[in-house]
């Protein structure tokens, strides 16, 4: 078979480089639309140990993880894939986004994660493309089901070379078709070329025979119309005819009704359909008598199912601006393209896949089929925008928001450590590894226990790892404590571990260490104030812990520590910035006998170096930095469920700032409010409010 060689598809051993294989676990950060019903249930299930019921998932992460982690759940079980992958240089990540309640716009450019996507992607050109686009292949060919089929959306400047990596990781003669998809036309460069108009949809089956297909009927075009120019009580018609050519000697070559149609024609004919059938047509009236006496059959143009459709698609129009569905995403396709090809290659309750979501045209479409879905993407507006798609689907089933949180992280902090696992680190494995297990990726060992940081002897790995952070926040290490890791500019600094958000008993330890710290030895602080570093923050600590920490004379910030310090390049690159934690403030009261919380946004502040300084000047009052919110009125300190959310479309630029619950039953409730902002960040805020 021919082969595509690209720089770096064999390793120097002659063996071609596999994709990354970790077992990494999803975490649930949120359900939606789950009733507290369901919710139950499925607590229950969980407990007893059962199956739990199919959700929907959306997945924030990059599909390097996303996809080996599905392999142990889905391998071979997935009906259908779509993937619609960058390949238009540099376009698919920056993000136009208007601010509420003023004229003015801005594209968020691209974050380091996205970048790095894009480096990897492209960083070594069309080499690092093709590995990267062969890897993600490999992994959805093992996720397909032997019925399945894969469409790959591509244009003309990957599609010829990305055919060939297909009938590799497929086979040959698994490519059943190569669609061609004229969206507009692109006017660049027409003076000298032809303008380009179309994108490209190889459609591959897993199987030579086997996979599902629903044929397609497409609208007759005018002319074709123009057959049916025949009238009657049932509408327009055109004839076809009963008899072909070519004598038989069966019941099909029998005169009917005294036409003997072995006589007719220069070598004779038969009929085409047998004599009770044209009986049953004469009496159905589907018959017309020609005005030389033979019948042809009635064929109505509102019976017609419309014409086959072919590889060539040209009804289907590319969204505008302006168009309904279109949610601002600069690389969004249209429903009606994904409409085709699910109705085409899926049944209902098959799985559907798309490990680029973009908008989340694949899974509203899927859902909208009563498929079910996966979808992932490494984008945070990617996807906050196909939340906020999904949830303006009515009756929409419920789903669940996860990512691979701490365990990326762990896998990340193992490669820090020396002699790292090399099938964490090492994407150079040997095609055919067994897929790790999940076990194995959990670096315990390595992981820093929180009294014990920064001490003791498992502390080689943790101390590499607060270092790392330390010197990306430009601070300088510190020993002899267990809590302060550092210190910058006269402020002590914590970095939090990768396995747990920093927590209110972290901030308790934090401020007694630095209490006892204060004047003594050579890292003694040398003013009030302590910067945390965290992955992810408990909940209720943004307020309650500064306040606690103010209560102790303790000047305290939270910064979260970006997902992009796992990318080399970007560390390398100093790119690397530390942003403080959104302040939210909500008022809740309580009617007196009701058991009716009402809520209210009351202020939102957002530390202003994050914010580009067109968004800055734009903005003049707090809830234009709202987005998006909602609320867990019944929070067990474990999901974030979300059963009420108010957030802004491109059609309805209002948000609610307030809203009312009744309670069943009188008692105390942790009442989670999270917060979705403009740049796409989210901020939560837990109440405690006891009803009667
Ligand atoms: C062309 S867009 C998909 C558009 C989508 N079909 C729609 O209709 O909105 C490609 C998407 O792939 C995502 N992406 C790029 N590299 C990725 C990766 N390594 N893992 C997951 N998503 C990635 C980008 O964030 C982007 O949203």
């Amino acid at each position: 078979m021919t082969e595509l060689i690209w720089d770096g598809k064999y390793d120097k051993d002659g063996r071609k480089t596999a994709p990354l294989r970790v077992a990494l676990p999803f975490q649930t950060v949120e359900t939606v639309n789950e009733s507290a019903a369901d919710r139950q249930r499925t607590l229950n299930m969980f407990a007893q140990g059962r199956e739990t019921e199919w959700r929907n998932r959306l997945i924030w992460g990059d599909k390097k993880y996303v996809l080996p982690s599905l392999l142990p759940e889905f391998a071979g079980k997935v009906n259908l894939i779509y993937i619609d992958p960058p390949f238009n240089v540099g376009a698919d990540f920056s993000f136009t986004t208007t601010i509420p309640d003023s004229d003015e716009s801005f594209t968020k450019e691209p974050s380091i994660i996205e970048q790095k996507a894009y480096r990897d992607t492209w960083g070594r050109g069309m080499d690092s493309y093709l590995q990267w686009f062969y890897e993600t292949v490999v992994l959805l060919h093992e996720l397909l089901a032997e019925d399945g089929s894969i469409y790959v959306h591509l244009d003309w400047h990957v599609v010829h070379y990305a055919k060939i990596v297909l009938d590799e990781v497929f086979g040959p003669g698994l490519l059943k078709n190569e669609v061609v998809w004229k969206r507009s036309a692109i006017a660049t460069s027409v003076s000298t070329q032809w303008r380009n108009s179309h994108d490209t949809l190889l459609f591959y089956g897993k199987d030579t025979a086997d996979n599902v297909f629903n044929v397609q009927y497409g609208e007759y075009s005018e002319s074709s119309k123009k057959h049916y120019s025949r009238i009657d009580e049932r509408g327009s018609f055109r004839t076809v005819p009963l008899m072909a050519s070519g004598r038989t000697s069966g019941i099909s070559g029998q005169p009917w009704r005294g036409i003997d149609v072995a006589n007719r024609g220069k070598n004779g004919m038969h009929w085409l359909k047998s004599p009770d059938i044209l009986e049953q047509l004469e009496k159905d009236k589907l018959i017309l008598w020609n005005s030389e006496g033979i019948p042809e059959l009635k064929y109505y143009l509102d019976e017609a199912k419309g014409v086959y459709v072919s590889d060539f698609w040209d009804d289907i129009t590319v969204i505008n601006s302006m168009a309904s569905e279109s949610v601002g995403y600069a690389t969004q396709k249209p429903e009606a393209l994904l409409e085709r090809i699910i109705k085409a290659s899926s049944n209902e309750g098959d799985l559907v896949l798309d490990c680029f979501a973009g908008s989340g045209t694949t899974a509203t479409v899927a859902e909208k089929l009563k498929r079910r879905w996966i979808t992932c993407d490494l984008g945070r507006f990617a996807i906050h925008t196909t939340r906020k798609r999904l949830l303006g689907i009515p009756e929409i089933t419920p789903f669940v928001v996860q990512n691979l949180g701490k365990y990326e992280r762990q896998a990340w902090q193992a490669t820090l450590s020396p002699g790292p696992s090399p099938k964490v680190r090492g994407e150079q494995e040997k095609e055919g590894n067994a897929t790790q297990t999940t076990q194995s990726l959990r670096p315990s060992p390595l992981s820093p226990s929180p009294g014990g940081r920064g001490v003791g002897g498992e502390g080689q790995a943790q101390r590499r790892y607060i270092e790392f952070i330390l010197q990306l926040f430009n601070a300088k290490p510190i020993s002899g404590y267990a809590w302060l890791h550092g210190v910058r500019g006269g402020r002590m600094v914590h970095v939090g571990s990768v396995d747990a958000p920093v927590s209110l008993g972290d901030v308790t330890n934090i401020a007694i260490e630095f209490r006892k710290a204060v004047g003594s030895g050579k890292d003694a602080p040398t003013s009030n104030s302590i910067d945390v570093l965290g992955w992810d923050f408990a909940f209720e600590m943004n307020e309650v812990a500064r306040q606690q920490a103010a209560a102790a004379n303790i000047q305290m910030r939270f910064l979260r520590i970006p997902r992009d310090v796992m990318d080399k390049r970007a560390t390398d690159s100093g790119e690397i910035r530390f942003f403080e934690l959104a302040a939210l403030e909500v008022e809740p009261t309580v009617a007196a006998r009701k058991r009716e919380v009402v809520l209210k946004l009351t202020n939102f502040v957002i530390p202003p170096d994050d914010v580009p300084e067109e968004v800055r000047t734009a903005i003049k009052s707090w809830e234009q930095w709202i987005d998006y919110w909602a609320v867990d009125w019944d929070n067990k300190s474990d999901t974030f469920h979300n059963e009420w959310q108010s957030y802004r479309t491109r059609k309805d630029k209002t948000l609610q700032k307030q809203v009312t619950n009744t309670y069943e039953q009188p008692g105390e409730y942790r009442v989670v409010v999270k917060v979705i902002d403009i740049l796409g960040n989210d901020t939560t805020k837990t109440l405690m409010v006891r009803v009667q």
